[in-house]
């Protein structure tokens, strides 16, 4: 069984990360129109990613006899100033998503679901890296500053992310 305002929680949260899966869809198409098709792959596989972490949130809703309640996606920003620009908003977002996370966590613990809490451990870790690799990104990005060929090179490693599907246990 799960409560009431769990269960709205846990739906809230699964818009949260299909926008996240969107905006980053959004992200894929400006790196595509700057012909950056490596810094594009990645946030594709991104998108993957959160999709992944909505239907791990989908899921769980299910199999504790909630109710799934799918809620409008919001239209995402389609244009950033730059490289430096895009990192700095996936790094502000992800900031974010861990908030919510975290609110996730205290509406559980207010209602004593031990198994949600249980759960959204994964998040919470999921979210540590999140923050991590969009801070690594973001300072590698100012680093590179108006050198192509670097950004060029880093363009190269980033086509080689590969979508592995996560294990939300
Ligand atoms: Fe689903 Fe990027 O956190």
């Amino acid at each position: 069984m799960i409560s009431e305002k769990m269960n709205a929680a846990l739906n809230k949260q699964i818009n949260e990360e299909l926008y996240s899966a969107y905006l980053y869809l959004s992200m894929s198409a400006y790196f595509e129109g700057i012909s950056l098709l490596g810094f594009a792959n990645w946030m594709k596989v991104q998108t993957q990613e959160e999709t992944a972490h909505a239907m791990g949130l989908f899921d769980y809703v299910n199999s504790r006899g909630g109710k799934i309640e799918l809620e409008q996606i919001n239209k995402p920003q389609i244009n950033w100033a730059s490289p430096v620009d895009a990192f700095e908003a996936v790094l502000k977002h992800e900031q974010y998503i861990t908030s919510k996370i975290s609110e996730l966590m205290d509406t559980a613990e207010a209602e004593k679901d031990r198994p949600a809490l249980s759960f959204l451990q994964w998040y919470i870790k999921e979210q540590v890296e999140e923050e991590a690799t969009a801070g690594d990104l973001l300072a590698k990005l100012k680093l590179i500053g108006s050198d192509a060929n670097a950004l060029l090179l880093m363009d190269k490693d980033l086509a080689a992310r590969t979508f592995v599907a996560p294990v939300i246990e």
